[in-house]
């Protein structure tokens, strides 16, 4: 059994671009794992689109050799999306890395990730990094960690990992402040906290897990403790990156299981695996991960609706928090309903499906979901940690009453951190453009669902000339109902051409007709200005008004054509 006091296992938290990659890659190089220069930069960095997007959804984890000491590096979704993932890994370590960019000074994520950590009593390390860079204020940012995490000076840092520099210095500081995993008991039967998981053609989905207690090998019989599911272990082993099997996974350690399950819904992070007849308890902290927000998702063309559903069949494969559902709409056809986690993951997925599977999609603005039950409407809510430069606080905070919501606390410093409870339908609306934009960019926000909250609350039924519209009727809360049908009605006219007759856009909200515009109508003969004569130059010309028709899509009498619908949800009707 390999001794733990010789193990660490760790976590780098850090704000999207702080350096993250750069740094897993060159620790890599100073424990030897990889030659500098003879490798791909970012290593560690899998995902295309993360690449190509400069956002590291996660990296891959790592085991590297280091003066006698076995560490193990794994990692934190470097987006807001993804709180629980955050959560489940912190679970499994010991210590964390918390990197700040000195030319950016710390972000709500970083702080809001920070405190996780200090809630679960890891060790954190805190490393200013980008130190070369001529603009890096290194005092500033020390404040910063100072004020908000009552960190030491003299703890703290200063490194950089473009350039190396103090490195090494850092990774004995991973050994010497990081404790060793707790022991326990030589005898005690398996108990493996799953962190990440991914699917793989070939041996179905492989676990990522912590080695909370005992023994894990090839043969041994296994159940998960939240979905009772069973399994007999294939495989396990370490991570080089790459997978690199070993004969045994013991108490202490972070390595992967090849489970040979065909459905990674079955292997969810978070969940617990243990010996077969699952008398260990299962790891504390396990929630089921629901989806945040729904949109619904089209083909634009819709002879494209199988390769639609088959890419959703195998993006799901490996993304267990997609979940969708088949839909119809009269507008745009054949489509699909899905929940994303929130919106960035949403942007994600539909990137993923546009251009690994070659489609091009109409995706309607993403929506928070309301539960109904015989007493009305139930809105969630989440909570939000701002952080922003003094300057900014009372433009921040007009714009959060704007968006419905309620201050709890606030923490002023240098900076000033801001807790707010939000309805989650106001954070993904354009709240955050907003945000953004009344603080020059420099505020930066982390989010985490809270509760449902009874509110008053309807249908807004958008009707085309007595028709309602589904795809753009939702449940609003009754203070936002006529601000919302007043845009939205406007927009429509905006982008519904002319018809041959009047078409009356009306928003109705509990039985009543809140908002009208109304489109004029003309009447247009396209043979009009062909005098007489020349039969077969107008029938070409009626042949093609009629191909134009069949590009429309009837909504009772009134023809949209598709573009509209495209148009107006790139404005967002939200
Ligand atoms: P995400 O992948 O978006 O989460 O970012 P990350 O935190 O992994 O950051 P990444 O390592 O991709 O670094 C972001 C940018 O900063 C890259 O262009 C790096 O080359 C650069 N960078 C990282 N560390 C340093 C540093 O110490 N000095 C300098 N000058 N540049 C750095």
């Amino acid at each position: 059994m390999l001794d733990t006091s010789l193990i660490r296992n760790f976590a780098i938290i850090a704000h999207v671009d702080h350096g993250k990659s750069t740094l897993a890659d060159r620790m890599l190089e100073t424990t030897g794992m990889v030659t500098a220069g003879g490798h791909e930069d970012q290593l560690l960095d899998r995902n295309p689109i993360s690449r190509e997007r400069g956002i590291t959804i996660k990296l891959a984890p790592v085991r590297m050799e280091y003066k006698g000491h076995m560490l193990n590096l794994i990692d934190t979704p470097g987006h807001v999306d993804f709180s629980y993932e955050v959560d489940r890994t912190l679970a499994s370590v010991e210590g964390v890395i918390l990197l700040v960019d000195a030319t950016q000074g710390i972000q709500a994520q970083t702080i809001a990730n920070a405190y996780k950590s200090i809630e679960k009593n890891l060790t954190i390390i805190p490393v200013i990094n980008k130190i070369d860079l001529p603009n890096a204020d290194v005092d500033k940012t020390e404040q910063q960690l100072v004020d908000f995490l009552g960190i030491e000076k003299t703890d703290i840092f200063r490194i950089s990992a473009k350039t190396g520099m103090n490195v090494p210095e850092l990774l004995d500081a991973i050994v010497s402040m990081i404790p060793p995993p707790a022991p326990t008991d030589d005898a005690a039967l398996p108990q493996a906290l799953i962190f990440d998981s991914y699917y793989d053609s070939h041996r179905g989905v492989i676990a990522f897990v912590r080695m909370f207690q005992g023994t894990l090998k090839k043969g041994t019989k296994v159940q998960m403790t939240a979905n009772k599911v069973t399994f007999i272990v294939n495989e396990v082993g370490k991570f080089t990156p790459d997978l690199i099997p070993m004969s045994e996974l013991t108490m202490g350690q972070i390595g992967y299981i090849v489970t040979n399950l065909k459905d990674i819904h079955q292997v969810e992070v978070g969940d617990t695996i243990v010996d077969e007849k699952g008398i260990e308890k299962a790891v504390a902290g396990y929630k089921k991960v629901k989806p945040m927000v729904y949109a619904s998702m089209f083909p634009t063309d819709t002879n494209d609706y199988l390769n639609l559903k088959k890419a959703l069949e195998k993006l799901s494969l490996n993304d267990s928090s997609v979940q969708y559902t088949a839909t119809y709409s009269k507008a745009l056809g054949a489509g699909f309903r899905v929940g994303f986690l929130g919106l960035l993951h949403a942007d994600v997925v539909r990137e993923r499906l546009e251009r690994e599977f070659d489609l091009n999609l109409v995706l309607t603005p993403p929506k928070a979901e309301y539960v109904q039950d015989e007493m009305g409407y139930l809105e969630p809510f989440v909570k939000i940690l701002i952080i922003t430069p003094h300057d900014y606080l009372g433009a921040v905070m007009q714009l959060c009453e704007h968006y419905r919501a309620r201050f709890q606390t606030m923490d002023n410093k240098n900076q000033i951190s801001i807790l707010y409870e939000i309805p989650l339908a106001e954070m993904i609306s354009d709240f955050f453009d907003n945000l953004k934009s009344v603080t020059s960019g420099y505020a930066s926000l982390d989010w985490e669902f809270l509760r449902y909250e009874r509110v008053t609350a309807d249908k807004l039924a958008i009707l085309l000339n007595e028709e309602e519209i589904e795809e753009f009727s939702e449940i609003v809360v009754q203070e936002r109902a006529q601000e919302k049908a007043s845009k939205l009605v406007k927009s429509l006219r905006e982008v519904i051409p002319r018809q041959q007759f009047e078409v009356k856009i009306q928003g109705r909200y509990k039985g009543k007709i809140i908002a009208t515009e109304r489109i004029t109508p003309f009447r247009k003969d396209v043979t009009a200005k062909l005098y007489g004569g020349d039969r077969t130059r107008k029938d070409k010309l009626l042949d093609k008004q009629k191909e134009g028709k069949k590009r429309m899509k009837m909504i009772g009498q009134v023809e949209i054509p598709k573009e509209s619908f495209v148009k107006l949800f790139k404005k967002g009707n939200s």
